[in-house]
């Protein structure tokens, strides 16, 4: 056995940092934020950060105050956010702040709840976010170079963190003015991509640029960068991003701050469904306090929805559901939440311990060990830790002998009793499901076909040119869809094989008005050949190809150069000789968009003459559909069930909520088939587990924000289905709790929880020794009459009970298991 003991920091006035020595902004309730090396330093008081990361664009306003109340009532003292420069200034000073977009009415909300803020304002932000944040229309301004050291880029990066900033402060939103904000963040990430950057010095002078800029703005906080750990510019400070962060060193003089502890992960159409395991999270955030940390941030605490043409990617979801501890719809996520609602909880009790106690670690190996946080009134708190894969092991520290489960770590307040272990999880798990509502059954269908001509004729805002150019910079990202149109003239008729040679994401090839052939990338190389057979007529013939775009890149060195659509193509017409006739310098007429989206068909004008005769289609790409219905009762998410489509963009009552994409299904990986929580948790490298939903629907469900929804009265969904798909069988349905379940030991309390109003409706299982099945299925184990009795009577029609799990429920035949399963439903 080692023992080290790091001796205690020199006394706090010696070693704080002051960062602003006054409170900045002259004010009656300025809170001073400084740090030191041990922690953030908010009036005075060394303070322990809990934070979740909630984008305010990925929920409504309606859904705020509820999503922040959750987050405080899991135990979280701070909200963080980034800010979403495309989505606030679509057009060059052109302004967004309005519905989901109001920044301001969403730290009001923080505020009034009384919690701190993280404002990350990037603006470069990744994020899963188009663009990573970064308008398109940059891209028209001369001289331009994305995240290095350049005029352009800056003029524009300073004129909207300006914006913000003095947003910010014209709301009293820093703390300094007795607001909520006590971190700020600069860039995001640069760290990681900066030595593949084109220009190493232009690199370092930018990162440089961006402290500097940023301490300029005064916003009396400090500003933070993340991964910036090789080239960290003065008066900033420096945090990690990752699953796991507790072996990163921040430098001298600060503190340890973890701005991104993945929840879960992102998913993509063609990817299953991604969990990170409660126990695995909860093992991550203990070892970070254990080991000196003091500001954590959950990334996500509630993913949310990807509205609109938000997504980036490309091939990301609309849902950014994240496997994080609210779901996408806002309901409380359990086990997860709960189990570390119950960490916080330990973890705020000893936050004075984490903060000014003296350090002392016992190593009993390289991957077990005892840390003690003692104060000067010699009271203590204590963690120990094992980070072994697979071995449980028994460590006696200070006379006691503790069994600690293999990737874990213990908690005792007190350094005597273990309150808390992150590897045994005391709070149910819940299902969720989407219920089928029958108000929404049997919808009418009417529809309108998409406007694919005239040809070649220029429309009002098209324009000519002899080359293929790339979409990004052509359209401007105004839309997914840019067309490419020409024209031939052909002596007689004759076969060929249309080759197109495109950088994605997805084209679609007409001749003489009639679809030829589709084709999309895979994810990850969005380069491919299109080709398809084709008849050229005697006489002019006209070639459209629609390029489709489904969300910019957000990440990588130079990620913006990356381009989409026609690049030059070539475009070749080829005869079965292989002699070819190479359209690539014919001219070309260029449109940004559909005819329906520069008509607003979504918002269903009442001159639109939608037709349901004699049926309405089916199969048939450039659709747009529509239907009326009711709004399904009650306060549950609502969700729209859109299998049976193919690709496209849905809208409720003029609000858009994302492109759909059901007819891609999710591949298979190996990560379906294993998940232990235990050994680190990964995303890539072939090394994921704990995946679900393998050769499924990528994304079948898309939310419907009940706020979108006018209450009691009918409603308009309006499809613009590109691929062609059936319409006939979507149907809306309410996102409820089924089963709920819980493992329990002799003397925890069992707590059974509904949500929404809902109420437990029978007692299902309550059994020991339950070896098979997931909560909603489980099977064998021998069942205890006394602790079915007990459940029902407490718990039968409540929203949620609390059982002791007392020698009572014990059952004389559990042959030896003491774990005792429940299963209830909702
Ligand atoms: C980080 C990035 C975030 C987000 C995350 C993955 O690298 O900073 O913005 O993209 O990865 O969800």
């Amino acid at each position: 056995m080692r023992t080290s003991t790091s001796i205690a920091r020199a006394a706090l006035a010696l070693t704080v940092l002051v960062l602003s020595a006054v409170c900045s902004f002259p004010g009656a309730s300025c809170t001073k934020v400084s740090y030191d090396d041990r922690a953030l330093v908010i009036d005075g008081e060394r303070r322990i950060i809990l934070s979740g990361s909630i984008h305010y664009p990925r929920s409504t306003p309606e859904m705020w105050p509820d999503l922040i109340q959750k987050a405080k009532d899991g135990g979280l003292n701070t909200i963080e956010t980034y800010v979403f420069w495309n989505g606030h200034e679509p057009r060059p000073r052109e302004y967004n702040f309005a519905g989901n977009y109001d920044i301001i009415r969403f730290f009001s909300e923080v505020q009034k709840a009384g919690m701190y803020a993280i404002l990350r304002i990037g603006p470069y932000i990744c994020g899963e976010w188009n663009y990573g944040g970064l308008p398109a229309w940059l891209r028209d301004i001369p001289d331009m170079q994305f995240r290095l050291h350049n005029q352009p880029f800056e003029r524009e990066m300073e004129t909207f963190t300006k914006l913000i900033v003095n947003k910010m402060k014209d709301a009293n939103m820093f703390a300094g003015q007795g607001g909520p904000i006590i971190l700020a963040q600069i860039e995001n990430e640069y760290g990681n991509i900066q030595s593949g950057l084109p220009d190493q010095q232009s690199a370092t002078k930018y990162i440089h640029w961006c402290a500097e800029m940023a301490n300029n703005q005064n916003v009396g906080v400090p500003w933070i960068m993340c991964q910036q750990s090789n080239d960290l510019p003065p008066n900033v400070l420096e945090t990690c991003n990752g699953f796991y962060c507790h072996n990163f060193k921040p430098k001298e003089n600060m503190p340890k701050i973890w701005t991104e502890n993945w929840t879960g992960w992102f998913k993509a159409w063609d990817k299953p469904d991604y969990h990170r395991p409660a126990e695995d999270l909860a093992y991550s955030v203990a070892m970070f306090f254990q080991n000196r940390g003091s500001v954590q941030n959950y990334y996500m605490y509630h993913g949310g929805t990807n509205f609109g043409r938000t997504t980036g990617g490309p091939y990301i979801t609309t849902s950014y559901d994240y496997d994080a501890p609210l779901d996408e719809y806002g309901n409380i996520r359990q086990p997860k939440y709960g189990h570390l609602k119950q960490l916080h909880a330990m973890l705020t009790s000893m936050e004075k311990h984490l903060v000014y106690g003296q350090q002392n670690e016992t190593s009993f190996d390289d991957k077990v060990k005892a840390t003690k946080y003692t104060l000067d009134d010699g009271s203590s708190a204590c963690f120990i830790s094992n980070s072994h894969d697979n071995e449980d092991l028994n460590v006696t520290f200070e006379g006691s002998t503790y069994q600690v489960p293999a990737w874990s770590v213990s908690v005792l307040p007190d350094c005597k009793t273990v309150a808390y272990n992150t590897a045994k999880v005391k709070t149910q798990t819940s299902v969720m499901v989407k219920k089928e509502s029958a108000v929404t059954q049997g919808l009418k269908w009417f529809w309108l076909p998409e406007l694919l001509k005239p040809f070649c004729t220029d429309r009002s805002g098209s324009f000519r040119r002899n080359e293929l150019l790339e979409q990004i910079v052509t359209g401007a990202d105004k839309s997914d869809y840019l067309w490419y149109k020409t024209s031939l003239t052909s002596g007689a008729e004759e076969e060929f094989t249309l080759y197109v040679n495109t950088t994605g994401h997805e084209l679609y090839a007409f001749v003489n008005g009639e679809l030829a052939g589709y084709q999309h990338s895979v994810n990850g190389p969005y380069i491919f050949q299109f080709q398809a057979p084709v008849t050229m007529r005697a006489g002019k013939n006209y070639i459209s190809l629609l390029s489709a775009t489904v969300g910019l890149k957000n990440y990588g060195a130079s990620f913006e150069l990356m381009p989409a659509g026609i690049v030059g193509g070539p475009v070749k017409l080829v005869r079965p000789d292989s002699s070819a006739i190479d359209l690539s310098h014919s001219t070309w007429t260029y449109e940004t968009g559909l005819y329906g989206e520069s008509i607003q068909i979504h918002l269903d004008k009442p001159n639109l003459e939608w037709s349901c005769h004699p049926a309405v289609p089916v199969n048939r790409p450039f659709s747009w559909y529509k239907a009326l219905f009711h709004t399904p009762d009650g306060e549950d998410a609502v969700v729209v069930d859109l299998a049976g489509l193919n690709k496209g963009v849905v809208y409720v009552n003029g609000r858009n909520l994302g492109r759909y994409w059901p007819s891609y299904i999710a591949g298979n990986m190996d990560g379906c088939h294993r998940c232990d929580y235990r050994g680190a948790y990964k995303t890539w490298d072939n090394q994921e587990k704990c995946l679900t939903g393998c050769h499924e629907i990528g994304q079948q469900f898309y939310h419907v924000p009940r706020s979108f929804l006018n209450a009691g009265g009918l409603n308009t969904i309006v499809l613009f289905e590109e691929a062609g798909g059936d319409p006939t069988k979507v149907n809306f349905r309410t996102v409820v709790v089924g089963s709920v379940c819980i493992n329990a030991e002799k003397g925890d309390a069992i707590t059974l929880a509904c949500a929404n109003g809902g109420t437990i409706s029978s007692i299902d299982v309550t059994s020991f020794g339950v070896a098979k099945g997931q909560c909603g299925a489980y099977e064998g184990g021998y069942e205890s009459k006394p602790a079915m009795e007990v459940l029902s009577a407490a718990c039968l029609g409540k929203e949620s009970c609390t059982v002791h799990y007392t020698d009572e429920l014990d059952s004389a035949g559990s042959e030896g298991s003491s774990v005792l399963t429940v299963q209830a439903t909702c």
